[in-house]
C-alpha cells in the first residue's frame, strides 16, 4: 500500500484545478438504466470509486467507455441483460445502491446487495426502500439482497423523508422519472448534487420541478432518451484544498470554484480569518493577517456546513487561536480522523457528536493513520503546516475521492510526495 510523506515546507502560492465532483458522478452514472439511448458526462472525475462503479454498470450489461483521459464518460444501457447488483463490488461502494431505483422503474424488477456499514457510521438504506415501496414496488430482503419488484411499473406518490438523506432522494428522483402519475418528495435533500442530476434528467426528457428545494415534484413519463451532461464541480474537493492556503499561509486560487456551492463553509471561513474572492476563473484564497481563529462549527444537510469537510476543517482549527467545537450531526462516528491529529500534537476530546479543539501554536509531523476519504486528507492538510515529516498510511481511502493530490498540491508549493510503503512496515 501506497504512503504519502509531507512536510511543512511554508506559505502556498498559484492555482489548483477542481474536478468534477465525485458525488454527483455516483448518481449520474447510475442514470444511464433509465434509458436504452446514450449518455454522455464530461467533467467527469478520475477516481476509484467512478471506476468502481463503472465496472458496477457494466456487470449488469451496460457499456462504459472512458475516453478522454478519463474525463468524459460515454454509457449505455441498452444491452441491460443483468439486473443483479453483486454484493463483491457494493460492498466496495454504497453508492452502489443507486442502481435499485433506475433497475426498478425501467424493467420492473431488480436484485441489489445491501451495502453494510462503513467507517463511519450503520449507514442504513430504509429511507430508500420505503420510497420505492411508496410508489409500489415489492421488496424482499433475504441473504443479504434487496429483491425487488414492480410488476406494473412504478406510480407516483408522495414521499415524505423523515430525515434528510441524498441517497434516498436520488434514487426515489431517478425512480419517479418513469412512474406512472406524480410524485412528490417532501424533506428531500438540496444538495448540488440533487441539482445536478435533475438537470442531467430533464435533459433527457424528465419533468421535474423543484430540485435544490426541500420539495421536488416530477412528473412521471413514458421513456427517457439520452443526454449529454457537464458533472458539476467538485465542491467537496474545492473546500478540501481551499483550506490548504487557510492553514499554511500564501494565496491560492482555485479555478472551476463557485461561492455558492459552499457559502456556509465559506462564512465559517471568514470568521475564521480566511479570506474568499470570487475570480474571473473561480476562487482566491488566502489567511488574513494574523493567526487563525477558532470557530465553531455544526454539520447539516446543505445549505449548511458540509459533513464532508468536517475533519478538513478540523484541521485548520487546530493551530487555530482559541477552542473551537464542531458537532458531527449527520453520522455516528465521524471523528476517526481526531486522535490521528493528536498523533500530530493537536488537543482533541471528542465527547459523542462532539469535539472541543484547543488550538495550538504548531503540529509536529508523525506517522498517522488514514481511516477514510476525507479524514485521510485532513490529515495531509495538517502535514502541510506541521514541524518536519508527516507519513500518512492507507492512501487507498484518498484515491476514493481526490485525483492528483501529489501534483495538485506539489503545483502550489507543498513538500509532499508518494512513495510505496516499505515491505517491512
Ligand atoms: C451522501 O451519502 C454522500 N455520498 C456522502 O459523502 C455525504 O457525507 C452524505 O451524502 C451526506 O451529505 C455520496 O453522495 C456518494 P445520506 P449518503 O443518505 O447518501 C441516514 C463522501 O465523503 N440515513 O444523506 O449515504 C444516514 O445514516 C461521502 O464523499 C438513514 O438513516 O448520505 C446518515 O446519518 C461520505 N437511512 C444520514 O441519513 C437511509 O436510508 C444522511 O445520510 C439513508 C440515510
Amino acid at each position: 500500500m501506497d504512503q504519502i510523506i509531507v512536510r511543512g515546507n511554508g506559505p502556498l502560492h498559484g492555482e489548483i484545478p477542481i474536478a468534477g465532483a465525485k458525488n454527483a458522478c455516483l448518481t449520474l452514472m447510475p442514470a444511464t438504466l433509465l434509458t436504452d439511448q446514450p449518455l454522455t458526462l464530461t467533467n467527469a472525475p478520475r477516481l476509484s470509486d467512478i471506476r468502481t462503479m463503472t465496472a458496477l454498470l457494466q456487470s449488469l450489461g451496460a457499456e462504459v467507455a472512458s475516453l478522454n483521459d478519463g474525463t468524459v464518460l460515454a454509457l449505455s444501457s441498452h444491452g441491460l441483460d443483468n439486473h443483479t447488483a453483486d454484493y463483491d463490488i457494493v460492498r466496495k461502494m454504497r453508492a452502489s445502491i443507486l442502481v435499485l431505483g433506475p433497475m426498478l422503474a425501467r424493467d420492473g424488477h431488480a436484485i441489489v446487495s445491501l451495502p453494510g456499514g462503513c467507517a463511519i457510521g450503520a449507514r442504513p438504506v430504509d429511507l430508500h426502500l420505503k420510497a420505492l415501496e411508496a410508489m409500489g414496488a415489492e421488496l424482499d430482503l433475504r441473504d443479504g439482497y434487496v429483491h425487488a419488484k414492480a410488476a406494473g411499473g412504478l406510480k407516483g406518490a408522495v414521499i415524505d423523508f423523515p430525515v434528510v438523506s441524498v441517497g434516498a432522494t436520488e434514487n426515489a428522483l431517478m425512480a419517479a422519472t418513469l412512474a406512472r402519475g406524480t410524485t412528490v418528495l417532501k424533506n428531500a435533500a438540496r444538495e448540488p448534487e440533487i441539482v445536478d442530476l435533475a438537470q442531467c434528467l430533464r435533459r433527457m426528457g424528465a419533468q421535474i420541478e423543484g430540485e435544490g428545494s426541500s420539495t421536488i415534484t416530477i412528473q412521471g413519463v413514458q421513456a427517457l432518451g439520452g443526454a449529454t451532461h457537464p458533472v458539476v464541480t467538485d465542491r467537496i474537493e474545492l473546500g478540501t484544498y481551499m483550506l490548504a492556503p487557510a492553514i499554511c499561509g500564501g494565496e491560492v486560487e482555485l479555478l472551476g470554484g463557485r461561492i455558492d456551492l459552499l457559502a456556509a463553509f465559506c462564512e465559517k471561513l471568514d470568521q475564521a480569518g480566511v479570506s474568499v474572492t470570487e475570480t474571473a476563473r473561480g476562487l482566491k484564497v488566502a489567511r488574513k493577517n494574523g493567526r487563525i481563529r477558532a470557530v465553531d462549527v455544526v454539520t447539516e444537510p446543505f445549505p449548511g456546513f458540509p459533513t464532508d469537510l468536517q475533519a478538513q476543517m478540523m484541521a485548520l482549527l487546530c493551530t487555530a487561536e482559541g477552542t473551537s467545537v464542531l458537532e458531527e450531526t449527520i453520522f455516528e462516528n465521524r471523528f476517526m480522523h481526531a486522535p490521528e491529529l493528536a498523533r500530530m500534537g493537536a488537543r482533541i476530546e471528542v465527547h459523542g457528536g462532539h469535539a472541543t479543539v484547543h488550538g495550538v501554536a504548531k503540529m509536529r509531523g508523525a506517522p498517522v493513520m488514514a481511516t477514510d476519504l476525507r479524514a485521510s486528507v485532513s490529515l495531509i492538510l495538517a502535514g502541510l503546516a506541521a514541524e518536519g515529516e508527516t507519513i500518512v498510511s492507507r492512501v487507498y481511502h484518498l484515491d476514493r475521492g481526490y485525483e492528483k493530490v501529489v501534483r495538485k498540491l506539489r503545483g502550489v508549493g507543498a513538500d509532499i510526495e508518494r512513495i510505496k510503503e516499505p515491505a517491512d512496515a
